[in-house]
């Protein structure tokens, strides 16, 4: 496994308009990231395919654990909620990391993120511990203090340090000892004011997860439809949450985009919905060409778990082998049995009775109906970032070939490129540009909604596909000298870089196969 460099994915991700630092001009925002026009079109598309895959047809068609099609239904809820929703969900009193501030350098660390080197004797001597932040360059320049200092070091948590060690802590990028506060709990959500006065009672928050508009809306969804327990409801949607230490690149932003499914359904089934979600899940992140070997489940410890899902069938995690985790991995999408926790806090704190009422349980009567059975459901999540999903996407696209003219490329899905195709002239000379148009006309009038089509004139043809590799452009035609003659032109596959002849009335018949749709 060679791991690649996340410099020169944000290096091309920024060249070629995936992702820009928000409010860059000013000198960015720390946190916030803003997607450039290649950027927005694959994020739109991942979102649309994760539409498509999961609301409109749902699993692909696929049967659930109950032997019936998936049934799901969408939503769309407001980012700003009523306060008591976060009261009721817990995230006013719970939702915080501990964090810990540098009195000299003002930089703010999530202390479980941060490790310090010590003696591995164990014995300071009277020296101080050496705190740095893993895969930081404060990592190398507090490792040489630290071996000036013990000779042979080991690293250890600082969350596992007792407080009475923090006045012997040099952090990063300090110059004194000492200067690191002690651990506390800083709550996650933004705060804003709705209303004119802006006084304390009119205090809200920006929702930190899409999840909660769902369940405050459940009962309204299942008495203005026809869906019936088991069944899902799907939100896409920013997400705010004010991350102490925001890092390594959109994986871990303060606004980001999430991708949620609650699923609804009876208590004695949600371990066998639970395993189906889990599953389906994975599968469908492979679906879109990230590889088996940087993709895993990892069912989480019972230690792990969130108080909601103690006694449930338990979380996991779809991870990715991103660079900066490598040979370690991060969280794409958690899959979380959260019992009936939430509908059970919104029906206590709101009054309102969330009760469903299933018409197809109980005992049987004897005029073979069922007597019915009232319950809260249990909820299966499975929560995935769509930010975390592009860049896993384009993590996993990049691709060094120093033997190219293009040495780098992004193998992007043909589903997810922005990009679906390119037409270019050999030379801006002889006919060429004609007959290039007419089939730029053609593609963009059948494929223009799925994705951009590209026209190109300028320069040598080998810069031109080097651009259309690294913007993971999957397709591109050429008209050269041989089409006047025999109609047909040359198709070149950004991976292999090979091209092939092929008639140019069959130009659009062969995109509508390799893209999937027509
Ligand atoms: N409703 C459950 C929930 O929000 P979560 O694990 O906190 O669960 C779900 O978030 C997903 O949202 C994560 O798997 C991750 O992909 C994404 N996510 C969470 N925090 C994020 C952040 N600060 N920046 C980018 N994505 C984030």
């Amino acid at each position: 496994m060679t791991t690649k460099s996340m410099d020169k994915i944000m290096a091309l991700a920024k060249r070629r308009g995936f992702v820009y630092q928000a409010s860059e001009i000013y000198g960015g925002f720390n946190g916030f990231w803003d997607y450039g026009p290649l950027g927005a079109m694959l994020k739109k598309n991942l979102r649309e395919a994760w539409w498509q895959d999961v609301v409109l047809n749902p699993c692909g068609g696929a049967l659930g654990p109950n032997g019936e099609p998936v049934r799901m239904v969408p939503l769309d809820t407001c980012i700003i909620q009523h306060p008591k929703v976060w009261e009721a969900s817990g995230h006013v009193a719970g939702f915080s990391d501990p964090m810990v501030d540098c009195r000299e350098t003002k930089a703010r660390y999530r202390s479980d993120h941060l490790l310090v080197f010590g003696p591995q004797s164990g014995d300071r001597q009277g020296k101080p511990y050496f705190a740095y932040l893993p895969d930081s360059p404060s990592e190398a320049k507090q490792k040489k203090k630290a071996e000036k200092a013990f000779g042979d070091v080991v690293s250890l948590e600082l969350s596992k340090l007792p407080t009475s060690d923090f006045p012997s802590i040099l952090a990063p990028e300090a110059e004194k000892v000492g200067s690191l506060t002690e651990p506390r709990a800083f709550n996650l959500m933004f705060k804003t004011y709705v209303g004119a006065t802006a006084g304390e009672d009119d205090v809200a928050y920006l929702r930190p997860e899409t999840a909660q508009g769902i369940f405050v809306q459940f009962k309204n969804v299942v008495d203005t439809t026809r869906v019936r327990v088991p069944f899902g409801i799907a939100q896409t949607g920013k997400a705010f949450r004010n991350e102490v230490t925001p890092r390594n690149f959109t994986f871990r932003s303060r606004e980001f985009e999430q991708m949620e499914i609650e699923f609804f359904c009876h208590e004695s089934e949600a371990h066998a919905w639970y395993r189906f979600w889990r599953d389906t899940r994975v599968a469908w992140w492979k679906s879109l060409g990230l590889s088996g070997e940087n993709l895993q489940l990892r069912e989480h410890e019972r230690d792990e778990l969130a108080h909601y899902a103690k006694t449930g069938a338990g979380t996991s995690d779809v991870e990715y082998r991103f660079p900066f985790t490598a040979p370690g991995f991060g969280e794409l999408e958690g899959i979380a049995h959260r019992s009936n926790f939430d509908l059970s806090q919104h029906q206590k704190t709101s009054r309102s009775n969330l009760e469903y009422f299933d018409t197809e349980r109980g005992e049987l009567l004897p005029n073979g109906s069922r007597k019915g059975e009232k319950y809260l459901p249990h909820v299966i999540e499975p929560s995935a970032g769509l930010d975390r999903g592009v860049l896993a996407v384009l993590c996993e696209a990049f691709t060094e070939d120093p033997s190219r003219p293009s040495p780098e490329l992004l193998r992007l899905h043909p589903r997810l490129a922005p990009i679906k195709a390119a037409v270019f002239p050999l030379v801006n000379k002889e006919g060429m540009p004609e007959v290039s148009e007419r089939l730029h006309a053609e593609l963009f009038k059948r494929f223009g909604r799925q994705g951009f089509i590209e026209h190109d004139v300028k320069q040598s043809i080998g810069k031109r596909y080097a651009r259309m590799d690294e913007a993971g452009c999957p397709f591109c035609f050429t008209i050269d000298g041989d089409t006047a003659k025999d109609q047909s032109v040359t198709v070149r596959d950004r991976d292999s870089g090979a091209q092939e002849r092929i008639a140019l009335d069959q130009v659009s018949a062969f995109l509508t196969e390799r893209l999937g749709q027509g």
